[in-house]
């Protein structure tokens, strides 16, 4: 029987990680120091057979992370992040220290026992997408937060690690990813943000005039992915992007999921100079090397969301 660690699986991302590897009968271990994450978000696989421990502690705690790695994983995926591109500008020497030198941490530990990794990236490290093109894994550089600027030092790190020490890496970089378990409150992703705001009738603010775009993820899209490629041969020492393919601007989205445009108003920016102004995702690698496609639409994404969200106020 398999056995793998999630960083961060107590996130977002990291608990549907969790639960698709569970339904896959492979032994779950997962460390999170709830920097953003929740204990609520595993509380459904308490018990689980598979669910052999959940560490809550920080993976800069190197000690904790050499005995936590005893365990001699299968696979490691690495989510643990400091994630938020407002905080990362106030405090850069935090995103530093827990994605740089937390991905250190992990991938010394894999290096001592040869385990394989799969480091999440982000969409954040590209270039503005051109008018005529999505965004491919040879689109430009430019990182435009520390939040950016310290995955990518981090998957430049590992992509060392690959070479110098034949580490088996894959390195994951979904778009813009949204469903349910997101935080909706003003750290949240913008879906989750808008759908909440829409649900208790309050104003969904669009920062600056709304005309930046985002690709959009559905959250069990993005794990199918990761998952597929943690498996795949072919996808160790390469990037690979995933993304729905198609862009919506903000203010579209707000007007996709707001019944009343009157609760859609445009506030100033927090950080213009860190915004992409277009994102979209050119996914051809992801689907030729591992046969993977989105199959959740935008509409159906958000309607998952909006059912997920009310019945969290009905259960609250
Ligand atoms: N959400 C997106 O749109 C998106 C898109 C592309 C990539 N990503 C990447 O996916 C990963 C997961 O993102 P998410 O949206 O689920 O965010 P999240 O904040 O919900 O998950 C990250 C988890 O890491 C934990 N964590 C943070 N610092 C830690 C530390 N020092 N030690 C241990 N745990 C720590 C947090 O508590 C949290 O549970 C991140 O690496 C992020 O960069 C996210």
């Amino acid at each position: 029987m398999k056995k793998a660690l999630v960083t961060g699986g107590a996130g977002f991302i990291g608990r549907w990680l969790v639960k698709r590897l569970l339904d896959e009968n492979v032994q779950v271990w997962v460390i999170d120091n709830l920097d953003n994450g929740k204990e609520a978000n595993l509380a459904e696989f308490k018990g689980h057979p598979l669910m052999k421990e959940t560490v809550f502690d920080d993976i800069l705690n190197r000690d904790r992370l050499q005995t936590l790695f005893r365990e001699k994983f299968d696979m490691v995926y690495h989510l643990a992040a400091q994630i938020n591109v407002h905080e990362s500008l106030a405090n850069p020497k935090k995103a530093y220290e827990v994605n740089v030198m937390g991905t250190y941490n992990v991938l010394e530990e894999c290096r001592a026992k040869g385990t394989k990794l799969m480091l999440m990236g982000t969409c954040m490290v590209y270039d503005v997408a051109h008018a005529d093109g999505a965004i491919g894994e040879k689109h430009p550089l430019k990182p435009a937060s520390p939040y950016a600027g310290s995955k990518l030092a981090a998957e430049i790190l590992a992509e060392s690690y690959h070479h110098a020490y034949g580490l088996p890496i894959v390195t994951c970089r979904p778009f813009n990813t949204y469903g349910p378990f997101q935080k909706s409150n003003l750290e949240g992703g913008v879906v989750s943000v808008f759908v909440k705001n829409s649900l208790n009738g309050e104003f969904l603010n669009v920062h600056g005039d709304g005309s930046q775009t985002r690709d959009l993820l559905y959250v069990e899209d993005c794990v199918e992915f990761i998952h597929t490629a943690s498996k795949s041969e072919k996808a160790v020492g390469q990037v690979l992007n995933a993304g729905l393919g198609k862009d919506i601007s903000v203010i579209g989205l707000a007007r996709m999921i707001s019944p009343d445009p009157g609760k859609i108003r445009l506030v100033p920016h927090h950080h213009p100079n860190s915004e992409i102004q277009k994102l979209v995702c050119d996914y051809s690698k992801a689907r030729a090397l591992l046969n993977w496609e989105p199959k959740v639409t935008l509409e159906s994404g958000i309607r998952k969301l909006r059912q997920w969200l009310q019945n969290q106020c009905v259960s609250a």
